[in-house]
């Protein structure tokens, strides 16, 4: 692992997994990384965990992730398919601990 890039793997709809090289220096939050990626995802709230569009499962890596504000959880509730791996990537920011962080994207397209 260089300085400040760390490797995670993202599922997205169909199954399919990929690596993404992500630098950890830069003010983003995983939500608008995903994005700049290429993942659909709505995000329609902008990212202040109003929409829950931005859902991921974290499959591996959990542990290392901020614990969840109360406003994080309470959209996270509202979700039919969420369960205890849930996040909203918009309030995860990402450090050098996150190396191999493993999600599955899951937000809707609606
Ligand atoms: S972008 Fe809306 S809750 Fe994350």
């Amino acid at each position: 692992m260089e300085n400040n890039l760390i490797t995670i793997h993202v599922e997205d709809r169909e199954g399919v997994t990929k690596e993404l090289e992500i630098p950890t220096d830069i003010n983003l939050s995983l939500m608008e990384v995903l994005k700049g990626s290429g993942y659909e995802i709505l995000a329609t709230c902008g990212g202040i965990a109003l929409c829950a569009t931005c859902h991921v499962e974290v499959l591996d890596g959990a542990d290392n992730l901020p614990e969840p504000e109360d406003n994080e959880l309470d959209m996270l509730d509202t979700l039919p398919d969420a369960d205890d791996d849930s996040r909203l990537s918009c309030q995860l920011r990402l450090t050098d601990e996150n190396d191999g962080l493993k999600i599955r994207i899951r937000g809707s397209l609606q």
